[in-house]
C-alpha cells in the first residue's frame, strides 16, 4: 500500500468526478496521486479545480494539431514526463486514439451515466428517460476504440419512483452515485 501510481483525469467540462477523485487521493482512499489534469477546452471549470489543488494541468486544443495521432502523441508527451501510469476518464467528450490505447492498455477508465450497454453515447440519462425507463444508472468501465463500449467494471442502478421526478433532482441524484461510484471502484483498482 506505500507505493502511490501516478494518475491523470481528463475531463473537458465541470470536472466534479475529477474533484471527487482527487479528494479521495487526498484522503488516502484511493492509494494514487492525482499529478496531472488535460483538457480539451479552455473554458472547462475543471481547470480552476486544478489551480486550487495545485496539481499540474495541461490545455490541448484538438484543431491545432494536424490529427489525433498528432494530438494525442503530445498529450503523451506530458504523461510520460509525469510518470503516468493510468487514466481516468471524467467527462473527456472526444473518442480515445490508438495513440494512448496502446499507451495504456487497460490503463484507462471512463465513467457513464446510464446502465451500459444500455444508451451509449451523449445524454444517456435523457435517453434513458425519453425511453421511459425508472432504473437509470452509472458504469464504470475500461476505455477501448468505441464509445463506451469497453469491459465492464462496476455498475449501479438508481431506481426513480417518480415518473415527474424534475430533471434537475435526477441528475442530482446520478452525480452523486457516480461520485461514489468512481471513488469506490479506483479505490478497489488501486488499494491491492
Ligand atoms: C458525467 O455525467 C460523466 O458520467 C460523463 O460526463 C459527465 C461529467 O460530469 N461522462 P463532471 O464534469 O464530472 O461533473
Amino acid at each position: 500500500m506505500t507505493y502511490k501510481k501516478n494518475i491523470a483525469i481528463f475531463a473537458s467540462g465541470n470536472g466534479s468526478n475529477a474533484q471527487a477523485i482527487i479528494d479521495a487521493c487526498k484522503q488516502g482512499i484511493i492509494n494514487a496521486t492525482v499529478a496531472v489534469v488535460i483538457t480539451d477546452n479552455a473554458n472547462a471549470f475543471v481547470i480552476k479545480r486544478a489551480e486550487k489543488e495545485n496539481i499540474y494541468f495541461q490545455i490541448f486544443k484538438p484543431k491545432t494539431f494536424v490529427d489525433k495521432v498528432a494530438f494525442e502523441a503530445e498529450i503523451l508527451k506530458t504523461l510520460t514526463k509525469h510518470n503516468i501510469e493510468f487514466i481516468a476518464l471524467a467527462g473527456y467528450m472526444r473518442l480515445v486514439g490508438t495513440v494512448l490505447l496502446q499507451a495504456f492498455p487497460k490503463k484507462m477508465v471512463n465513467i457513464h451515466p446510464s446502465l451500459l450497454p444500455k444508451y451509449k453515447g451523449l445524454n444517456a440519462v435523457q435517453q434513458a428517460l425519453d425511453n421511459k425507463d425508472n432504473e437509470l444508472g452509472v458504469t464504470i468501465h475500461y476505455v477501448d476504440e468505441g464509445m463506451d463500449t469497453g469491459e465492464i467494471i462496476s455498475q449501479e442502478k438508481i431506481t426513480i419512483e417518480n415518473i415527474d421526478e424534475p430533471l434537475e433532482s435526477i441528475m442530482a441524484k446520478v452525480h452523486n452515485i457516480e461520485h461514489e461510484l468512481y471513488v469506490e471502484t479506483l479505490a478497489k483498482l488501486f488499494n491491492n
